[in-house]
C-alpha cells in the first residue's frame, strides 16, 4: 500500500525544508541569499509546488498538511533572516577593512625613493643658523635672542639713528598700529639686541645674535622682505680694531673653509667708528671672479665696526673705560652662498626638492 498523500506531502516538506537549509547556510553574499530565497520560497519553489498539491487531500488531512507546510515555510525564512543578519555584519566588516587608512603607513618606493619618505627635514635657513652659531659658540661666543617686535628707539634710535638720519632710508620698516605712529616696527636688523644686552648684561659681552628680519622690500634674486640676520657685539677692556678683523677672518675661516678668506672696506655704519664693510672669497669661483662676484673675486657679506661712544652713551657705558665691536650679516646670504643658490626666493618657495636637501 502506497503512503497516504498527506504523509508524502510531509515527507517532501521535510526534504524540501532540508534542501533549503543547506542552499541557505552555504550562500556567501547577501545577494546570493536573496536568489536562494526566491529558489526556496518562491512561486515557482517546491514548497510552493507542495502548497498546491494540498487542495488533492481530503480535507481532514488537508488541515494538517497545510499546517506542516506553513511551519516548514516558516523556519526556512527564520534560517534565512539568521543567515542575513551574519552575512551583513561580515560585508560591513570587510568594507570597512577594506577602506581602512593607516594613516601612518610608510610608502617605501613612492616619490623620489626615500625608504624614509615622510620624514621631515631641517630647512636650510635654520639649518645654516645652528651651524652659524655653532662656529662662533666653538669661538667663545654665547648666543642671545631679542625681539622681533620693536620699538623706535631700539631700532634706530639708541643705535644714533635719528628720525631724519639718512641711513633710515635704506630700512624701509614695516610699522605696527601700536602707540604713537611709526613708534613701534619689525624690527628692519638684530643690531637692536645689542643695546638691550649693553643694558641687561654685567660686562664684558661676548655674544651673537640670530633671528628674523623685515623690510618692505620687492623680493628678487638677492633680496627677501622676510630674512635674517645674526649679529655680533663684544664688549671688553683694550679691544682694537685688530681683534674685530681677527674675529671676523677666524670665523670666516672656521665658517667656510680654509679656501675663504675675509676682507675689510671702509664702511659707514649710525652705530659703529670707524666702520666696515666686510667680504669673503667669492665661493663660486674659489676668487679668480665670475659673474656672481662680477670678477672681483669677492663678495660682501656684512657690515661691522668699532661700536660708537655714543651708542654706549645710550646704555650709560663709560667709553672711556670700555671699548667694543660689533658685527651683522645675512644669514639667507650665507646659505646662498654656501649652497650656490642663484635665487634667494628659493628659500620661500617651499619646493621640496630644496627643502629635502641635507
Ligand atoms: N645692521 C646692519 C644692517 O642691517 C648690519 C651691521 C653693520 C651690523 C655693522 C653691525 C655693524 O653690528 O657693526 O645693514
Amino acid at each position: 500500500m502506497g503512503a497516504e498523500p498527506s504523509d508524502s506531502i510531509s515527507a517532501a516538506a521535510s526534504e524540501a525544508e532540508a534542501a533549503a537549509d543547506t542552499a541557505v547556510v552555504a550562500a556567501a553574499t547577501v545577494e546570493e541569499l536573496r536568489a536562494v530565497e526566491s529558489t526556496v520560497l518562491g512561486k515557482h519553489s517546491r514548497l510552493a509546488g507542495l502548497n498546491q498539491g494540498l487542495g488533492g487531500l481530503p480535507p481532514e488531512r488537508r488541515r494538517a498538511a497545510g499546517q506542516e507546510l506553513q511551519g516548514a515555510r516558516a523556519r526556512v525564512r527564520e534560517a534565512i533572516e539568521k543567515r542575513r543578519g551574519e552575512l551583513e555584519v561580515d560585508e560591513r566588516r570587510a568594507r570597512l577593512d577594506a577602506e581602512r587608512l593607516d594613516l601612518t603607513e610608510l610608502v617605501p618606493g613612492a616619490g623620489r625613493g626615500h625608504a624614509d619618505l615622510g620624514r621631515g627635514y631641517v630647512h636650510l635657513v635654520t639649518r645654516t643658523r645652528w651651524q652659524l652659531e655653532d662656529t662662533f659658540v666653538g669661538m667663545g661666543f654665547e648666543v642671545a635672542e631679542g625681539p622681533e617686535v620693536e620699538t623706535d628707539w631700539y631700532n634706530f634710535e639708541a643705535l644714533n639713528m635719528p628720525p631724519a638720519h639718512p641711513a633710515r632710508t635704506g630700512q624701509d620698516s614695516f610699522y605696527l598700529r601700536l602707540g604713537e605712529p611709526e613708534s613701534v616696527l619689525l624690527r628692519t636688523q638684530t643690531s637692536p639686541v645689542q643695546v638691550r644686552l649693553m643694558e641687561s648684561r654685567q660686562l664684558p659681552i661676548y655674544a651673537v645674535v640670530p633671528g628674523r628680519c623685515y623690510r618692505r622690500e620687492t623680493p628678487d634674486a638677492r633680496h627677501i622682505p622676510t630674512f635674517h640676520q645674526i649679529e655680533g657685539l663684544v664688549v671688553d677692556h683694550g679691544i682694537t680694531f685688530g681683534d674685530l678683523a681677527g674675529t671676523i677672518e677666524a670665523f670666516t675661516t672656521a665658517y667656510f673653509g680654509p679656501a675663504i678668506h675675509s676682507r675689510l672696506r671702509p664702511g659707514s655704519f649710525p652705530f659703529t667708528e670707524p666702520s666696515a664693510e666686510f667680504d669673503i672669497t667669492c665661493a663660486i669661483c674659489g676668487g679668480s671672479g665670475c659673474r656672481t662676484c662680477s670678477s672681483s673675486g669677492w663678495v660682501e657679506l656684512g657690515g661691522c665696526g668699532m661700536v660708537d661712544p655714543n651708542v654706549f652713551a645710550n646704555v650709560g657705558i663709560d667709553a672711556k673705560e670700555w671699548t667694543g665691536f660689533a658685527f651683522g650679516f645675512g644669514i639667507d646670504r650665507c646659505a646662498q652662498m654656501r649652497h650656490g643658490l642663484a635665487d634667494m626666493r628659493a628659500l620661500l618657495d617651499n619646493d621640496i626638492r630644496l627643502l629635502s636637501q641635507i
